[in-house]
C-alpha cells in the first residue's frame, strides 16, 4: 500500500516528513532525480519528459498514486501528464493547489466562484520555470479576487541546497526577498513556491520579517493527501516497503538530505 513521493532532488523531502508524520502506516518511497536537478532552468518538455520517467519508476515500486512534490514539475508537466498520459489506474497529484486552497480559506471541491479572501498582497518565491509558467496565478484567478501576487525567480537556491552550501543558499535567500520588497514592500503573506525552501525557512522568514505570513506546503500537502486517500483508498498501490531512491550517487545524496533534515537518511539507487 505504498505511496510515491517525487523531487527533482532534496527539496520533496520537506513533504514527505510530513506525510510520513500524518500517514505513519503508509509507506511511502521517495524519489529525488538528482541527477537531473535543478529542474527549474530546463524547459517544459525537459521537465515533463524527466518527470514521467521519475513516475514510471515509481509505479515500479508499488506507487500508484504519486505525489509531485515538486512546484517546477507541478508548474510545467502535471497538466499535460494528466491530459495526454496517465493511465486510468493511476494518479499523479501535484503541490500547488492545496497550499491555494489555504491561501484562499476553501475546503477540497469548493467549485464556488472566486471571491475576495483576507489577503491582497502576496509575494511568490519559485524557481524560474515555475514563475515564467504562471500556473500559481492561474490557479489563484479560479479561486479568488483582488489578490495581488508579486513573484520572484529565486536564480541559484536549489542549486546551493543541492551542493549543500547552507551559506551560499541563505546569502541568496536575502537578495531575492530583498529584490522582491523593492517591487511589493509590504507583502501580508508569502508562498514559500518550491519544495526545496522550507529547508531555507528560517532565512526567508529573517528577511521578510515577523508580520509577513510565510506559507510553506509540505502540512498542507500532506492534510490533503490524508484527505485524499479516505475517498479514494483505492489508489494506495501495492508496493510494501518505504524506501529513498535517487538517481544521483546515493552516498553523496544520503550526506546532503541528512545535513539538512538533520536525521540520517539512506538513499538507494533508483
Ligand atoms: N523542489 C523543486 C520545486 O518545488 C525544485 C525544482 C528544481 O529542481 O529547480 O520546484
Amino acid at each position: 500500500m505504498a505511496v510515491g513521493v517525487f523531487d527533482s532532488g532534496l527539496g520533496g523531502l520537506t513533504v514527505h516528513q510530513a506525510i510520513a508524520a500524518r500517514l505513519p502506516d503508509v509507506p511511502l518511497v521517495y524519489l529525488g532525480d538528482n541527477a537531473h536537478a535543478p529542474y527549474g532552468v530546463r524547459t517544459s518538455d525537459d521537465i515533463y519528459q524527466l518527470t514521467c520517467a521519475a513516475v514510471e519508476r515509481l509505479w515500479e515500486e508499488g506507487c500508484d498514486l504519486v505525489i509531485l512534490a515538486c512546484n517546477t514539475a507541478s508548474a510545467a508537466a502535471l497538466r499535460r501528464m494528466q491530459e495526454t498520459w496517465l493511465p486510468e489506474d493511476k494518479r499523479v497529484l501535484g503541490v500547488f493547489v492545496p497550499m491555494i486552497e489555504a491561501l484562499t480559506e476553501r475546503g477540497w471541491g469548493d467549485n464556488s466562484p472566486p471571491r475576495r479572501v483576507a489577503v491582497n498582497n502576496v509575494a511568490l518565491f519559485a524557481t524560474p520555470a515555475t514563475v515564467a509558467s504562471r500556473a500559481f496565478q492561474r490557479e489563484l484567478a479560479f479561486r479568488a479576487v483582488g489578490v495581488d501576487v508579486e513573484a520572484q525567480p529565486c536564480g541559484g537556491v536549489v542549486d546551493a541546497i543541492e551542493m549543500g552550501d547552507e551559506i551560499l543558499a541563505e546569502a541568496l535567500v536575502h537578495s531575492h526577498v530583498e529584490a522582491l520588497l523593492r517591487r511589493m514592500p509590504s507583502p501580508e503573506a508569502a508562498i514559500l513556491g518550491c519544495t526545496h525552501y522550507p529547508l531555507m525557512e528560517r532565512a526567508f522568514q529573517a528577511a521578510l520579517g515577523q508580520n509577513v505570513k510565510v506559507y510553506s506546503q509540505a502540512g498542507l500537502v500532506a492534510e490533503s493527501l490524508a484527505d485524499y486517500l479516505q475517498r479514494r483508498p483505492e489508489f494506495v498501490g501495492p508496493g510494501q516497503v518505504s524506501k529513498f531512491l535517487t538517481t544521483g550517487d546515493p552516498k553523496r545524496v544520503s550526506g546532503k538530505a541528512t545535513q539538512f533534515l538533520r536525521r540520517s537518511i539512506q538513499f538507494e539507487a533508483a
